[in-house]
């Protein structure tokens, strides 16, 4: 059949007989609904429950037989650095000859290597290199990618890495989310100044950033390596007085109080959280700021020490799982293997790492309104599994079941 059909005025589509785990927020486990439909009108959830129940308008739509499938919503990978040029092999080869991850940050590699090659760059260029990476996290049923700058460090280059992020979100059917992190890292010509810079990502970066509409949230790195909490609240400060929402890379290499100080400002997520302490957990709770964990970077920088995922059960922190792909210490573009490794390092359960790239990554990004559920006036992003059970997207390493992908009823 052709194009949709009109029906009840706007464009309408209908996917029945398939399995729903719709992590609708009022449901329990994974709001899963047997024998279910989804009908979608202009791009959003119209319906989504038991087929017996779908309602008798959606009855003469353009109708998908999912033939048993199961449907969850598209995947939401709330964490990357997806926008880079180059990679940083190399380093990877120097620390399997012993080096740590700060040694070679300390060297002059690390995050400023990336620095160079992305400031070398075109915006062409970037939006060329970062293409098959978004394409990789796509084929496997992503639908909305945040991507954060950081690779720049002065506001040219920056602005540079979040143009071609947000075209990256025009040319595909994909949702980009942008993230400013200009305090990632100190640049070469600061010349160990990093008040002198954070004072420029305040003043001159983050104001500019904002006026052209490049950033839907900021984030910072407060670590010893990086900025320390002072540093970190500075720029803080301004985005809240500029109206953006903040996260924070915090407690990844050792505990400087970053989840209470993401807490402390109201934070979408705190992420990393491998030194996270239990006022952190508490704070973060009563924030409401979501534990984003990383488990592509612990494994790939060999991290013994793991986020405490109990504490914020405990604490009723909300848990999510991201890429966050990157060139230096997660070059990861598969968010099936990131869940995997978020059950088999973390111990989370299906549910938690299913709900990680869903429900509660959309929370991580301030979209809980838009997606992450299969529930009425929520975009219809979805994906079409190949499955008899939703373990198995948790369960398999390297092997992708993906259906179909539909991105906004497309
Ligand atoms: O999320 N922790 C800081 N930022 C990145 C690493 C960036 C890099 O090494 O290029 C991260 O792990
Ligand atoms: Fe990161």
């Amino acid at each position: 059949m052709a194009g949709p059909t009109q029906s009840g005025g706007g464009n309408v589509k209908v996917w029945r007989n398939a399995r729903l785990a719709t992590f609708a927020e009022n449901l329990t486990g994974m709001g899963i609904a047997e024998k279910g439909a989804v009908a979608a009108r202009d791009g959003r959830i119209a319906y989504a429950g038991p087929e017996a129940e779908l309602p008798n308008e959606f009855l003469k739509s353009e109708t998908v037989d999912c033939e048993g499938r199961w449907i969850t919503p598209g995947l939401i990978d709330c964490h990357t650095h997806l926008v880079y040029a180059g990679n940083r092999a190399n380093e990877f080869e120097m620390r399997l000859a012993g080096a740590s991850y700060e040694e070679v940050a300390r060297a002059g590699g690390g995050i400023v290597s990336s620095v160079k090659s992305l400031r070398a760059a075109s915006e062409d260029d970037l939006v060329r290199e970062s293409t098959p990476r978004l394409r990789a996290l796509m084929a496997e049923g992503v639908t909305t990618v945040e991507i954060k700058s950081g690779y720049g460090l002065d506001l040219q280059s920056e602005s540079k890495a979040l143009r071609a992020a947000r075209r990256l979100g025009h040319e595909k059917p994909v949702t980009v989310r942008t993230t400013f992190l200009g305090a990632h890292a100190l640049p070469p010509e600061a010349n160990g100044d990093k008040d002198a810079y954070i004072a420029k990502v305040v003043d001159e970066m983050l104001p500019a950033i904002v006026a052209e509409g490049l950033a839907d949230a900021v984030d910072g790195f407060c670590e010893g390596i990086a900025f320390s909490p002072e540093q970190i609240a500075r720029v803080f400060d301004k985005a809240r007085a500029l109206g953006l929402p903040v996260k924070l890379h915090a407690d990844q290499l050792s505990d400087l109080g970053g989840a209470a100080l993401a807490a402390g400002y109201g934070g979408l997520s705190a992420d990393h959280l491998e030194y996270t302490n239990e006022d952190g957990a508490r704070a973060m709770a009563q924030a409401g700021t979501v534990a984003v964990m990383l488990p592509g970077a612990y494994y790939f920088i060999r991290e013994t020490k793991k986020p405490p995922v109990d504490l914020f059960r405990k604490h009723g922190v909300r848990l999510a799982l991201a890429t966050d792909s990157n060139p230096g210490t997660s070059p990861l573009t598969s968010l099936l293997l990131t869940i995997n490794m978020g059950a088999t390092l973390f111990s989370m359960t299906v549910e938690e790492c299913l709900t990680g790239v869903t429900r509660n990554a959309a929370h991580a990004l301030g979209l809980s309104g838009e997606i992450g559920t299969l529930e009425t006036g929520k975009w219809a992003d979805l994906a079409i599994w190949d499955i008899e059970r939703p373990a198995e997207l948790v369960y398999r390493m390297g092997f992708n079941p993906l259906h179909a992908r539909i991105w906004r009823g497309q």
